[in-house]
């Protein structure tokens, strides 16, 4: 078996390849070794992060208020040595959208990492958005699933991911319509009993984890964490979205409960041209759901979390 490393990738193989978007795979990389991912990096890279690309939240499960909420935090007040350290204690955990993109420095790593990807697999470059979640095990990714193709790289500390079969039963083709025609939460029904079906990871330090276009999956954290998360679209998402976009509006206004495995190629391709016109065109109407800021980081806090009046986000 053939085996080739990047700058980036360590001893990719013949059946990474392979199994690369069709099946789960996970290979070793060498993230850590650029030193943007020690705090001090991560702490520097927040103070610079736009405020409207970065998720500061929290959830308790016996909040009187708020029980087993994702709540959004304000953060304005603190500089990012304090986040970091908020969720190196467990309060919050910390998104940095799109941070790969936004900063220069990252951004050269971001195009490494596509770079080695579009290397060891002979795929075409990618174009690749990424962001630096910085979690704790106060942090849980709901079983969801993700409109592109999603790669998790992750780079310090312990975390498992549970990947769900890709059937009707796991991901039904209506969750997945509603999906798409709202744009807004990627969340699927749960329920405990799921687990049975699905394959579990437990991520190490510097390892990279990626599976099939669509297939459910959740993540529990055991530490203190550093990953980053990057996706990209390709012919095949951008042509399933928007067939399935079609098949919402078909169902919202006419009540045609379309199936993507019952469409023939022919149908697939009408429902994808229509779909990209239909999605531009806003033609489902998407409910305005606000975002409300309940809590902010105040270092002197022994939590670090404190209740405030609640707002709708305006930062
Ligand atoms: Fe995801």
């Amino acid at each position: 078996m053939t085996q080739k490393s990047t700058d980036i990738l360590v001893d990719w193989t013949d059946e990474h390849t392979a199994k690369f978007q069709k099946d789960i795979l996970t290979v070793r990389h060498r993230l850590s070794e650029t030193g943007l991912f020690s705090d001090e990096a991560l702490a520097q890279m927040l103070d610079k992060h736009p405020k409207e690309k970065l998720d500061v939240c929290t959830m308790h499960t016996d909040h009187p208020l708020y029980p087993n909420q994702f709540r959004t935090g304000d953060f304005r007040d603190v500089d990012g040595a304090t986040l970091i350290k908020a969720a190196k204690a467990g309060a919050i955990w910390v998104n940095a959208r799109q941070a790969m993109n936004v900063h220069p420095e990252y951004n050269a790593v971001l195009k490494r990492m596509y770079g080695s990807i579009s290397e060891v697999t002979g795929r075409p470059s990618f174009n690749a958005r990424g962001g630096i979640l910085i979690s704790s095990p106060v942090a849980k990714v709901p079983f969801h699933c993700d409109k592109t193709e999603t790669i998790l790289w992750h780079v310090r500390g312990k975390k498992r991911i549970y990947i769900y079969p890709l059937t009707e039963e796991f991901l039904a083709d209506e969750s997945y319509q509603n999906i798409i025609a709202n744009d807004l939460g990627d969340d699927l029904p749960y329920k405990a009993e799921m687990d049975k079906s699905a394959r579990y990871f437990d991520l190490e330090p510097d390892q990279m984890i990626s599976w099939q276009l669509n297939a459910p999956h959740r993540v529990d954290n055991q530490s203190y964490c550093v990953s980053v998360t990057t996706e990209y679209s390709t012919k095949a998402s951008a042509f399933k979205n928007s067939v399935m976009y079609t098949d919402a509006l078909l169902r919202k206004k006419f009540s045609v409960q379309a199936k993507w495995s019952d469409a023939s190629n022919g149908q697939r391709l009408i429902k994808s041209a229509a779909g990209r016109v239909l999605r531009k065109a806003g033609a489902i109407k998407v409910d305005d759901v606000k975002d409300m800021v309940t809590f902010k980081i105040d270092e002197t806090a022994k939590s670090y979390v404190v209740d405030v009046e609640p707002f709708v986000r305006n930062f």
